[in-house]
């Protein structure tokens, strides 16, 4: 067999600093068992169950057969810059220009480019635990130090101006904001975020607002940081059409900042990636410009597939579970298991449910977190029922 000469001293210390996402090692290991005969009860990948809407699809065809196959401008076509900001401005009561928007291929290229560009060596980005797989990676590719702030779980996962406030120091640059949260499924106070947007733009830091699940959150009183229009300069709002339309293999987000940091962002994508799939670009304009019943009639069976799944969850002993009020994902505690059959951790958990009940679920330790795991419900009735039959006796049995 060949040697090879390749060690992880051959490739830079840069991409020695990140990981793989631990949502795609479930992933993988699932695809195994699955490939070997197993029937699993699947809630690890974060992506809508449902197909993309028919005039969304139809919309990219029409592309392809009108020969819109070439390259675009970088930062994505002047008709999708509008319609991004158009769409915002109407549903958040934002108010940013055509200069002022950039068309990416997915929100995490986006949040990446603005990390990017505006974290340096040794500065520090506040991130709220649990957090978002990408979030640490990203910065420490760019060099930052990601700085962890611990949420309130007992009060729903609440995170406060107070709380961010102690953490600031000389050196923080950004505080990532995630509502609704991938994993916890927590939505914010549109009052806090005002008062930690306040805070920041007070103190000169940047508040990135990761806001991919904005339009499912189930309280009735979704909310966008960029309508907070007076503190513009230091706001980066980062947005996706994955899951709101059901889109995730499309590969098509955005980012609504400061012209200085659009114009940054776009001289960082022009040497990577170029411009967004033309086709897509498209699609998303489609996406963004025509009746958006399709988001409400998904979202009324997010909250029918949430309210079953944490009543189930609920109904096993010794299963803590906060009832999410958006995205599209139950974070339920599953400490009091620990010291059972052997179990130590919410990876032992997560590990065994795998091998053991055929349950995709992903470890809170990708998360930040040691005690949860997280299941997305973005599955049918079916699928759910047999998961949480296969996790009442697989619990009940330890
Ligand atoms: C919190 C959060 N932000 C961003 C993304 C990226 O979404 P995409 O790149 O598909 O637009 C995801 C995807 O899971 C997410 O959970």
């Amino acid at each position: 067999m060949a040697t090879t000469t390749i060690t992880p001293t051959t490739l830079t210390e840069r991409i020695n600093r990140i990981e793989v996402s631990a949502t795609m090692a479930v992933v993988a290991e699932a695809e195994k068992l699955r490939a070997g005969g197993a029937d699993m009860a699947d809630f690890g990948a974060g992506e809508p169950h449902f197909a993309t809407p028919q005039h969304i699809k139809d919309a990219a065809i029409q592309a392809i057969q009108q020969n819109f196959t070439k390259y675009t401008a970088v930062g994505g076509i002047a008709p999708l810059k509008d319609a991004i900001r158009e769409r915002h401005a109407k549903d958040f009561g934002s108010d940013y220009k055509r200069e002022e928007v950039i068309a990416s291929t997915g929100g995490k290229h986006a949040l990446f480019n603005a990390i990017q560009v505006l974290v340096d060596h040794g500065d520090e980005v506040i991130v709220p635990v649990p957090y978002w797989v990408s979030f640490k990676d990203i910065i420490q590719y760019g060099g930052g130090v990601p700085v962890y702030v611990e949420t309130d779980e007992s009060r729903g996962f609440t995170l406060t101006a107070a709380m961010i406030e102690k953490a600031i120091t000389s050196r923080t640059k950004a505080i990532i904001l995630n509502t609704p949260n991938n994993p916890s499924g927590a939505v914010m106070d549109p009052r806090d975020v005002e008062a930690i947007v306040r805070l920041a733009h007070s103190r000169g830091i940047y508040v990135i607002a990761d806001e991919c699940y904005v339009y499912l959150d189930y309280t009735g009183n979704r909310f966008s940081a960029g309508s907070i229009k007076e503190a513009k300069e230091h706001l980066v709002i980062i947005g996706s059409l994955s899951k709101t339309y059901a889109m995730t293999g499309w590969r098509s987000g955005y980012a609504l900042s400061p012209a200085p940091i659009t114009s940054a962002m776009q001289k960082l994508q022009s040497q990577s990636t170029s411009n967004p799939t033309s086709i897509v670009q498209k699609a998303a304009i489609a996406a963004l410009t025509s009746d958006q019943s399709c988001i409400e009639t998904m979202k009324e069976d997010y909250v029918r597939l949430r309210d079953r799944i944490v009543t189930g969850l609920r109904e096993i002993p010794g299963v803590q579970c906060q009832k999410p009020t958006g995205a599209f994902y139950a974070y339920p505690n599953v400490s009091a298991f620990f010291g059972k059959g052997g179990l130590k951790s919410a990876s032992d958990v997560a590990g065994r449910l795998l091998r053991e009940a055929h349950v995709v679920t992903v470890p809170g330790e990708a998360f930040g977190t040691q005690e949860h795991i997280r299941l997305s419900y973005a599955t049918s009735m079916q699928e759910i029922d047999k998961g949480l039959e296969r996790m009442k006796k697989w619990f009940g049995g330890l």
